[in-house]
């Protein structure tokens, strides 16, 4: 464990740092949205929950529980965890459901726009004897038909060895494991990184709450965040994950596809791991 890390780090914290992340991102141009859409759906959520007030005979208690719940929710700042946990897999699955490409999954949390830019051969930028295993991840960049595509980037963002997201918890170098590779002429790349930990729900915030009075577990398998890009095609934003690796099987997020598990093999050169995966992209 980086002892810098691992106490500081709290639910309120990153909860806040992923709210201020939200805020300041692409997407917020979809606030716009339809007003019947909006009763549509609002009616049909609603309902859904007065048939489960029903079914269940909910009581005062657990509503007030709820309720109490859902301020700590917004005092913590964790709407967008919780948001990304529990419900964007169904989204993106929504989403991409005609995509030929590459499969892609949740973006969660903790993207950050405009990592620093990198030769297509690079190395993320992290601390001197960054803690965790080399891994030299490698592949090409192609459409649909299999043609190269020249300068497509890759965007890399994942948690250290310690299962911490450079810019969401304390004591981290401001771009420490992300970075926007460049690919080459031939739309081929070379990132060389470290494998990322399992990664762990804040404990102490209302997430945590929720997953302790539920009797669940609080993990995510270890993963290597993506989006990958080139001009004229349709962006894929995707995560990859270890062969073998814990909670593979039993994602708290259910961001988990098979054709994302990547199986590592020692290196050819030097120390670590290395893995070929390829990025297929559909036309825009
Ligand atoms: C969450 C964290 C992640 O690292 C991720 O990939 C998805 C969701 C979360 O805490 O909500
Ligand atoms: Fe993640």
């Amino acid at each position: 464990m980086t002892d810098t890390t691992i106490e500081q780090a709290t639910a309120a914290a990153s909860g806040a740092a992923a709210t201020e992340q939200f805020r300041s991102k692409q997407r917020m141009e979809t606030a716009d949205v339809d007003i019947k859409r909006v009763d549509t759906l609002v009616t049909e959520l609603l309902t859904a929950a007065h048939d489960i007030i029903r079914r269940h005979k909910v009581t005062y208690a657990e509503y007030d529980a709820l309720k109490s719940w859902l301020i700590q929710v917004g005092e913590d700042g964790e709407w967008p965890l919780f948001l990304d946990v529990w419900l964007e897999h169904v989204v993106e699955e929504v989403a991409n459901e005609n995509r030929e490409g590459s499969k892609g999954t949740i973006e969660g949390p903790y993207y950050v726009v405009d990592s620093p830019r990198l030769a297509a051969e690079a190395t993320l930028p992290m601390r001197d004897g960054e803690e965790g295993t080399p891994l030299l991840f490698q592949g090409q960049v192609t459409d649909v038909d299999g043609s190269p595509l020249a300068g497509a980037t890759i965007e890399m963002w994942h948690a250290d060895s310690d299962g911490f997201y450079s810019q969401f918890a304390p004591n981290l170098p401001e771009w420490n494991l992300r970075g926007t590779v460049v690919a080459d002429d031939t739309g081929h790349f070379w990132i060389h990184t470290i494998e990322p930990a399992p990664y762990q729900i804040p404990t102490d915030g209302a997430c945590g709450k929720l997953i302790a009075a539920a009797g669940w577990h609080a993990w995510r398998p270890a993963h290597l965040h993506l989006k990958v890009m080139a001009p004229g095609h349709q962006r894929i934003t995707t995560q990859l994950y270890f062969k073998g690796g814990e909670h593979v099987a039993d994602d708290i997020a259910s961001a988990v596809k098979p054709e994302l598990i990547l199986a590592p093999a020692p290196a050819v050169n030097g120390t670590g791991r290395e893995v070929t995966y390829d990025f297929v992209l559909d036309k825009a």
